[in-house]
């Protein structure tokens, strides 16, 4: 049986096979293995890892920890969004995601299906998606992370969109460029789309080959975008090089510094900061600050300076007050 606990409970003898690590790359390979010795429990105990997936039929119990359940994760966080916003807030943000819904299923379901992967539809959603972003900024960010299994890659989608849209505004980009930003947001994991859902949606650690799989999905991605004449440039590079990082360590290329483009970077920071801040299966949603310490706090990964400026982006707009204190404008998030 998989059980997650926390790593405080972990001791010698647990067959461990996911680690849930703010930093790791989630499509890094992760082998299960059995805790031998102290030193290396002791060494989890002082980490930075928040759970772990022990295998109770493989090692030794803990007897506790029972995963929350998806539903009362998310139960938890709106109420905690009812808090930070207006009923009219929500309400704005809840319509944005339902009118930009149908052009995403269409685009997602075309491309599953074998079909192509349209600028058109990806436009006209990041048109609702920066207007939304002008005025409710918050309230979306933080109704999108509220994702149920079936919903995962359409609000993942969404978020780095906007989250790019945000940035982007910040960093003073025009708006013709803030709307490629959007698109390129939107259609990052669009490689993702030719996978079996049995690896996407797998609980767990994956296999070697399902790792593999998983890590060509920016290439994937771009072959499939680069059949779109209209499709921009920027968009097309976005796809690719979203997971490589500063310190060459990323993939599919190991790119390093310079060769990664600005826009690439900032998806990077956006994508890790949304699936971060997002509830899986496996792990617990963290908060923004708990999250952008982390990511102040990780090595190589992203550009120092732009993440600086990110970190700059969602404080400038997202104040901590609640609503009923607020005069206007403020937005909170938590
Ligand atoms: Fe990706």
């Amino acid at each position: 049986m998989l059980k997650r606990i926390k790593r405080h409970q972990v001791r010698v003898g647990m067959f461990i096979t996911d680690i849930e690590d703010p930093l790791r790359d989630e499509a890094a390979p992760m082998r299960s293995f059995l805790l031998k010795d102290e030193g290396a429990a002791a060494k989890v105990r002082a980490s930075n890892i928040i759970s772990l997936v022990i295998d109770t039929r493989r090692g030794v119990d803990v007897g506790t920890g029972r995963p929350l359940p998806e539903a009362q994760e998310n139960r938890s966080s709106l109420s905690d969004l009812s808090r930070a916003f207006t009923q009219t807030e929500i309400k704005e943000a809840l319509q944005t995601i339902e009118q930009t819904r149908p052009l995403l299923d269409t685009l997602f379901s075309n491309v599953r299906l074998g079909g192509a992967a349209r600028f058109e539809p990806a436009d006209r959603a990041v048109e609702q998606i920066a207007k939304s972003m002008e005025s409710n900024p918050a309230a979306l960010i933080g109704i999108t992370r509220l994702k149920t299994k079936d919903e995962y890659t359409f609000l993942h989608s969404l978020a780095v969109s906007a989250l790019m849209v945000h940035f982007g505004r910040f960093l003073k980009f025009d708006e013709q460029a803030v709307r490629i930003l959007g698109i390129s947001g939107l259609l990052h994991d669009v490689g993702k789309m030719l996978m079996p859902d049995a690896i996407l949606s797998k609980k767990g650690a994956l296999t070697d080959e399902e790792m593999a799989e998983v890590r060509t999905h920016p290439v994937r991605g771009y072959e499939l975008l680069s059949r779109q004449s209209d499709m921009p440039q920027i968009v097309l590079d976005v796809c690719l090089h979203h997971h490589e990082r500063i310190d060459g360590k990323g993939y599919p290329f190991g790119l390093s510094d310079k060769q990664i483009s600005t826009q690439a970077r900032i998806a990077a920071i956006c994508d890790v900061y949304d699936a971060m801040t997002s509830a899986r299966s496996y792990k617990r949603a963290w908060t923004p600050a708990e999250t952008l310490r982390m990511m102040l706090k990780s090595e190589g990964h992203f550009d120092r300076h732009l993440l600086a400026q990110f970190n700059a982006s969602l404080r400038a707009s997202f104040s901590p007050i609640p609503p009923n204190e607020r005069r206007s404008g403020a937005r909170a998030i938590q």
